[in-house]
């Protein structure tokens, strides 16, 4: 196991959990079963890093505003997947003093769907020890127009002043302001690319691509993570 230092964690990890479908072909089972098998990836994760004790949140991308043009039966087994996780886990997660967020747009999901969701957050509500943030229908450039139309309409109905528009202004019109600021952003299956995820957010983050596919990442993957983002030397654009 890669050795990390546990003084020096980053206070949020973001995943864009990627690779499920080739890990599927590479079994020779259907793209839900890579799904299924990517759902014990995000239990070990979620069990490693609470483990770590000082990350504070992990945000994990689950269902992308792109994701809608898979195949039916696709997203049908996602979403199908997501309520069976929430059924499953709600309570271990709960007992793990875990907090649950979701960030994306509830317009187009299912009215099921968004009743698994506020339980989760409702029942996990007061917990304090991390925060499980997880993205469903979710896109980077959705997030920032929707804060653009938020500031508008309070500009418009005379609550906030043009002159009060700033960095800090936009950010607390994200969808989830009171997570701590971004510091790894972690990508499997070697793909190097940001997919319409966590644009703004990813500003100063370190960004690391691992060779594995998502259902094969489990704790060691977690920690070489770690430790490449400890070996970098973030600098926030000063020297
Ligand atoms: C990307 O692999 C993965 C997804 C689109 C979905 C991720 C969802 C899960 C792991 C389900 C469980 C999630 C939670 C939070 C319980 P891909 O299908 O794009 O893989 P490919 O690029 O190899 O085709």
């Amino acid at each position: 196991m890669p050795a990390v230092d546990r003084k020096h964690l980053p206070r949020h990890i973001a995943i864009i959990m990627d690779g499920n479908g080739r890990w599927a072909r590479q079994h020779g089972v259907s793209r839900a079963a890579g799904h299924e098998a990517g759902a014990k990836s995000v239990r070990a994760v979620v069990e490693a890093c609470r483990e770590l004790g000082r990350v504070e949140a992990l945000t994990l991308y689950a269902f992308s505003t792109e994701n809608w043009r898979r195949s039916k039966l696709e997203v049908d087994a996602l979403f199908r997947l997501l309520s069976k996780y929430i059924n499953l886990e709600l309570e271990n997660i709960h007992k793990e003093d875990i907090r649950v967020t979701f960030m994306g747009r509830r317009d187009g999901l299912s009215a099921r769907v968004i009743r698994d969701l506020d339980r989760c957050v409702e029942r996990t509500r007061t917990n304090r020890s991390m925060v499980l943030n997880v993205a469903i229908n979710y896109g980077a450039r959705a997030e920032i127009a929707d804060a653009a139309k938020a500031i508008a309409a309070e500009v418009k109905e005379g609550s906030l002043g043009l002159a009060q528009i700033d960095e800090h202004c936009f950010e607390r019109h994200l969808y989830q302001p009171d997570l701590p600021e971004l510091d790894l952003l972690i990508r499997t299956s070697g793909e190097v690319r940001l997919s319409n995820f966590m644009l703004w957010q990813v500003s100063y983050a370190e960004i690391v691509s691992l060779p594995v596919f998502w259902p094969d990442f489990r704790k060691p993957h977690l920690y070489e993570a770690i430790a490449e983002y400890q070996r970098r030397n973030r600098r926030f654009g000063g020297r």
